[in-house]
């Protein structure tokens, strides 16, 4: 018997006007999983994990979280989860400090031990050198750390990261790798969105494709690639290998994640247009 999931939905589904920008999603995403969530651009992935952390109310459809109905517990729920949502708002006003302290008290943990996390995070972060500067002052990339620093101050047991590597330099993605690697080794489970599918292929086990709404895979990576190379037989020998001669994989069991993603949503075609003005 599978694990009773940490996240599961039912029908999930989100409409914005005519629009069904979420359409019937069964996503199940067990315990300890570092589970990707991917699609093209506008596929449904903000609305989804916004759906998932109650910060969007979907138009139908049920969400549990560690066993709980999010509609039903929303409070139990988001007291043992983190989030870094799309476009996430900061409290401008405050320093890097300030604000952690203030996220880790919301989240309940008491004056000394807040003070105690918010030091080390903003030192792991690389955010202590300028104790001064208040939020608003930050760059991009330090409100993105500063963001992530405040959505594992309480210790969450689910973490929800929309894009967490758009916009951060190479050094703080390591430490962010290594820091959810760690979460990871821990017990936590992981939901993240990411175009940059050569870190999802290398932290996730277990990854799912949206698709103009609708859940088109699911599974381990094993699992994607079997799924894609049944339903397209060509793909012996059309697969580009590395040349590395892996002679003990066929070229279905090679073929990458960018690969998989993009003969599941159907990119290729669109790489053979040519805008003819340009060039
Ligand atoms: N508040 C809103 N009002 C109207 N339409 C919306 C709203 N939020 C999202 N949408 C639409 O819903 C669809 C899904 O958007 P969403 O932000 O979930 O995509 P995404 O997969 O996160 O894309 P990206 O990779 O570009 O971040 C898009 O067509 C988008 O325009
Ligand atoms: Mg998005």
């Amino acid at each position: 018997m599978d694990p009773a999931p940490t996240i599961s939905t039912q029908g999930l589904t989100r409409r914005f006007g005519e629009l069904v920008a979420v359409d019937g999603v069964d996503l199940r995403v067990s315990p300890g999983q570092f589970f990707g969530f991917l699609g093209p651009n506008g596929a449904g992935k903000s609305t989804t994990i916004k759906m998932l952390t109650g910060l969007l109310a979907p138009s139908s459809g049920r969400i549990e979280i560690l066993g709980l109905d999010l509609q039903k517990n929303p409070v139990d729920v988001k007291r043992q989860i983190g989030v870094v949502p799309e476009g996430m708002a900061l409290f401008g006003r405050l320093t890097g400090s300030e604000f952690l302290n203030f996220a880790g008290r919301m989240y309940g943990l008491n004056r000394e031990t807040a003070a105690q996390r918010a030091a080390e995070l903003l030192d792991f972060m690389q955010l202590a050198d300028q104790p001064k500067k208040l939020v608003t002052d930050y760059s991009h990339g330090m409100q993105k750390k500063l963001a992530m620093a405040a959505a594992v101050i309480h210790g969450p047991k689910v973490l929800f990261l929309d894009e967490p590597f758009e916009g951060v330099d190479a050094i703080a993605a390591g430490t962010l790798k290594a820091m959810l690697q760690g979460m990871i080794a821990r017990g936590a489970t992981i939901f993240l969105t990411s175009h940059v599918l050569e870190i999802v292929e290398r932290l996730c086990s277990h990854v799912a494709i949206i698709h103009q709404g609708r859940l088109v895979a699911q599974g381990s990576l094993e699992e994607l690639r079997a799924g894609v190379a049944a339903q397209t037989p060509a793909v012996s020998g059309k697969v580009s290998g590395d040349g590395s001669g892996d002679g003990s994989r066929s070229p279905a069991e090679r073929m990458t994640l960018e690969q998989i993603f993009l003969r599941t949503v159907g990119g290729e075609r669109h790489a053979e247009q040519e805008l003819s003005w340009l060039g």
